[in-house]
């Protein structure tokens, strides 16, 4: 079992294929089963920082797709051409916001690996990855074109069963998924869902 925090095989290849985290293989795995991102997709990335969800994205969305990304903190990479960062917290900042601020009126896909700074408070720390999981949820319910795609980390405990629920009322597909990248010490789970109603 890999340790929270320690440096793994997949960090180690983040690092040799200049990714700024090693988060990156969870999205590659779930976009290659699940055929998540594509050439000239409008793409909300939540939770953004540092950054290796936008490198990978830009690379598959292309020069024809936008990229507009949130968190409380600057990515630490550079934004294609035509892209943008809104600096804002997530539970504050508003779908109207989010189309003023970056220009793009509806997402192709909104994907959120926003994470709670961890407390080591287990029932704490699940609680406030809901309310952010659920706040994405929100924002990607306001901002999907009809049949566009969700994906959300939240932390697993009481709530996650609800929000599946909401997601397979407002999708044609809703699931959750544990990436082999996420460390098996991890209470982390991915929710998807397809084609919004
Ligand atoms: C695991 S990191 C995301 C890693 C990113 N997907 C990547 O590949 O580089 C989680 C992020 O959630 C952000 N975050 C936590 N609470 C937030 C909030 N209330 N609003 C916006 N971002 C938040 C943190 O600042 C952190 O950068």
């Amino acid at each position: 079992m890999t340790r929270l925090g320690s440096p793994d095989a997949y960090y180690r290849r983040a690092k040799n294929q200049g990714y700024a985290a090693r988060s990156v293989f969870k999205l590659q795995e779930m976009d290659k089963r699940y055929g998540l991102l594509r050439s000239g997709q409008a793409v909300l990335d939540l939770g953004c920082h540092p950054g290796s969800w936008l490198q990978y994205a830009s690379q598959k969305v292309g020069r024809s797709g936008r990229l507009v990304g949130v968190d409380l903190q600057e990515p630490g990479v550079s934004l294609p051409q035509g892209s943008c960062f809104i600096q804002a917290d997530l539970l504050e900042l508003t779908p109207d916001q989010v189309r003023e601020r970056s220009g793009v009126e509806v997402f192709d896909l909104v994907m959120s690996d926003v994470a709670p700074r961890t407390s080591g408070i287990k029932d704490r720390d699940a609680a406030q990855s809901l309310e952010l999981t659920q706040a994405a949820l929100d924002m990607a319910l306001a901002l999907l074109r009809p049949g566009g795609s969700f994906l959300a980390k939240v932390f697993f405990g009481p709530g996650v069963d609800d929000l599946i629920r909401q997601v397979k009322g407002a999708f044609k597909l809703g699931k959750g998924h544990k990436p082999d990248a996420s460390r098996s010490a991890s209470k982390e789970i991915y929710i998807l869902g397809r084609g919004r109603k």
